[in-house]
């Protein structure tokens, strides 16, 4: 079928075409897309900071309606409304423990191009095959997907609402309630108060943390973070940022960290204020970065640090949650989303730059 979609045929570009989508092969559904999120993966696939093959159509926070079915397609029908995640090969030892984010090729259909069979489901009005990002693509009024990531919500929800879910909600959340799972009453600090560091603060105060220390650059994102729960807001560049958590901590320091940020010397500074068996988790993406760890920072602490893709969640079982917590008003994600007509897509990308808005949301 023809569909409109927004390619990038070379480092930087973003160009709405016409190209040929092909039918949904066996797993896999067609979907109708309704929505999609704009995440910083997608700007540097687009730029090409991540080497994602090109030609490509990005996006991978859709949402959408089934539209049809592959054969052997279960637990979908027809009709349903969808939040679309992110792939795995459904084979490895790690997904068929359900744990899709530690998938072997994840990388590879993250960015390689190829849905898991190794073909594409994009050709362009030249007959030149398309590489999909995540196997879905989303950037588009259609895509296809395996249906191991498309993942049913009630219908009853604004769908354009939920994008984010699949990807940067998901993402900070799942670093909290799924890595995390702190005991209520328990700290934590966290980096960044972007869509992935302002969703780990709205799980934070699902789990019942008593501190919430949220750490950022910019005073209106930092006064959200406290609307959706943090109990202390600190600007890195009007204080020292360990010495105030340690103040904050009463000395004892936090029994969670998390940097969502991407920038090393947040990673120092979150594993300096982790308290005695503390946990940090990194999210940021540090490109290739090498981040010089001071050996007692974990060892004399007993601390743990680790990292998680998208969160550590399976989508298919945490996004329903997620969409329980929203419709109870207790993950308030519309604080942090602007739509814009599919067609504004460059619009939707400079203000995610700028940072004048958090989670863009394009819709068809
Ligand atoms: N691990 C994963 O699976 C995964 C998934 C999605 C996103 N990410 C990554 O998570 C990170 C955050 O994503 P996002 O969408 O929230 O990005 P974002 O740009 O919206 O948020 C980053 C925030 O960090 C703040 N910041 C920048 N420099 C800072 C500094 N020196 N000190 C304190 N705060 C600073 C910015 O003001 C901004 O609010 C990115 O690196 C993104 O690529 C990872
Ligand atoms: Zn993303
Ligand atoms: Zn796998």
């Amino acid at each position: 079928m023809k569909i409109k979609a927004a390619i990038t045929r070379e480092a930087g570009e973003i160009k709405i075409e016409t190209l040929e989508l092909s039918a949904p092969k066996a797993g896999e559904v067609l979907v109708k897309v309704v929505a999609c999120g704009v995440c910083h993966t997608d700007a540097s696939s687009i730029k090409q900071f991540i080497p994602a093959r090109l030609p490509m159509v990005m996006g991978h926070e859709g949402v959408g309606i089934v539209e049809q079915l592959g054969e052997g397609v279960n637990g979908l029908a027809v009709g349903d409304h969808v939040v679309l995640s992110f792939p795995s090969c459904g084979v490895c030892p790690a997904c068929a423990d359900g744990k899709p984010y530690a998938c072997k090729d994840m990388k590879q259909l993250f960015f390689g191009g190829d849905y898991t069979d190794g073909t594409t489901r994009l050709v362009d009005e030249n007959g030149e095959a398309v590489s999909s990002l995540f196997g879905q693509s989303s950037f588009a009024d259609h895509c296809i997907v395996e249906a191991r990531h498309a993942v049913k919500v009630d219908p009853e929800v604004d769908l354009k609402a939920l994008c984010s879910l699949g990807c940067g909600v998901q993402t900070g959340a799942g670093a909290v309630l799924c890595r995390m799972k702190p005991e209520p009453g328990s700290t934590i600090a966290i980096f960044g108060a972007g869509a992935v560091g302002l969703s780990a603060v709205m799980a934070a105060k699902i789990a019942g943390c008593s501190k919430i220390i949220v750490v950022d650059l910019v005073d209106a994102r930092l006064e959200l973070a406290k609307e959706m729960g943090a109990t202390h807001i600190l600007n890195g560049k009007a204080c020292d940022v360990p010495a105030t958590i340690m103040e904050i901590t009463g000395g004892l320091g936090v029994n969670y960290g998390l940097e969502a940020v991407g920038v090393p010397v947040l990673v120092q500074q979150m594993l300096e204020v982790l308290g005695g068996e503390g946990l940090g988790v990194l999210v940021g993406v540090t490109g290739d970065a090498q981040i010089p760890v001071h050996a007692n920072n974990l060892m004399d602490k007993n601390a743990t640090f680790t990292g998680a893709i998208e969160g550590g969640a399976n989508p298919k079982t945490f996004i329903p949650k997620l969409v329980q917590f929203y419709k109870e008003g207790r993950l308030p994600i519309d604080l942090m989303s602007k739509y814009y007509p599919f067609e504004d897509i460059e619009k939707a990308f400079e203000d995610s730059h700028t940072g004048e808005v958090i989670k863009p949301i394009l819709v068809f």
